[in-house]
């Protein structure tokens, strides 16, 4: 039987994207809170051949952990956990809204669904002396700030935190926890950001130039990382947060470019972009 790995988010984005790449190699519980998206993706996979199992709930509920457990244990052995589900949240700290009910919801769903996550694998790898691996999903915005996400940005810095602490206190029953932070990936939320946006066109080119790579990430190069950090191949691997964001955290701020080289590579000079008749 092939080890089973537990993926949150996955109707959607980054987590459909993790999905996709670890069907090939491990049995699958999908978990979402979005049933008819959650099972289009299991059907998909079940066509190309792989084990997958859904769980339809939302994972601020530690039920829903419990019954991921319960369903890896029907079609082998849990010895991966991802937790990706996690929703944004724009609020200028100076005014944040009187109702508490939003500002709660982003602290329920990224914050205390990936401490219930990590709590349930982490049992499941005990009970069944397995040397487990998790991966958190954060952000670069763990670690940077931006206007408006100031709750977004607490949930994703306790997610380090939290994935910190997994990797030491349990790394010596050789359990891993890392964490991924990506930079702007392409998803559906980002997608959406940019039909949001009052300036789509514009939002989208100050993302891709003030990314040192000049573009939005795809959902399969996070996957990479996540199936990497998983396996065996990261086995001295634990208690890490990589940014996967086009080196946008190691940068000062929109770099200038070489006027030679952005002239030699046919870029404009000033964005960094390719020029428009290339
Ligand atoms: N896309 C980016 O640029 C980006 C950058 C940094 C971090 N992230 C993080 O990556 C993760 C995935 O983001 P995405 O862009 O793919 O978003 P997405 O909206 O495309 O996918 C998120 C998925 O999580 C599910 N979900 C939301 N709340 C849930 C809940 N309470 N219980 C169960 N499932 C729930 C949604 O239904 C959806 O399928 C999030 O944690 C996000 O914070 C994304």
């Amino acid at each position: 039987m092939q080890p089973v790995v537990v993926i949150t988010g996955a109707a959607s984005g980054i987590g459909k994207g993790i999905a996709k790449k670890m069907a090939n190699g491990y049995s699958l519980v999908l978990v979402d809170v979005n049933s008819i998206s959650l099972n289009a993706v299991a059907e998909e996979l079940r066509n190309e051949g792989a084990v997958v199992s859904v769980v339809v709930g939302d994972v601020s509920l530690r039920e829903t952990h419990k019954k991921s457990v319960a369903e890896a244990s029907k079609i082998g052995t849990l010895t991966g956990w991802v937790n990706c589900a996690g929703i944004s949240g724009v609020f200028p700290l100076h005014a944040l809204p009187e109702n508490q009910t939003d500002v709660m919801k982003v602290l329920e769903v990224n914050q205390i669904g990936t401490l219930w996550g990590c709590a349930e694998a982490i049992k499941s790898f005990i009970d069944s002396k397995v040397n487990g691996s998790i991966v958190n999903i954060s952000s670069i915005h763990g670690r940077r700030a931006y206007l408006d996400h100031a709750v977004y940005e607490m949930t994703k810095a306790a997610i380090d935190a939290l994935t910190r602490n997994a990797a030491v206190v349990y790394g010596p029953y050789g359990i891993r926890a890392n964490s991924v932070a990506p930079g702007a990936v392409m998803s559906e939320a980002m997608e959406q950001s940019f039909v949001d946006a009052p300036d789509p066109k514009g939002r989208r080119q100050w993302l891709e130039m003030t990314t040192p790579l000049k573009r939005i990430g795809q959902t399969s190069e996070i996957a990479e990382v996540v199936e990497f950090l998983i396996s065996p191949r990261s086995s001295y691997l634990t208690g890490q947060s990589i940014c996967v964001d086009g080196g946008w955290a190691a940068s000062l701020g929109v770099s200038e470019l070489d006027q030679d080289l952005a002239l030699k590579y046919g870029l404009n000079e000033k964005t960094g972009l390719p020029n428009k008749n290339d």
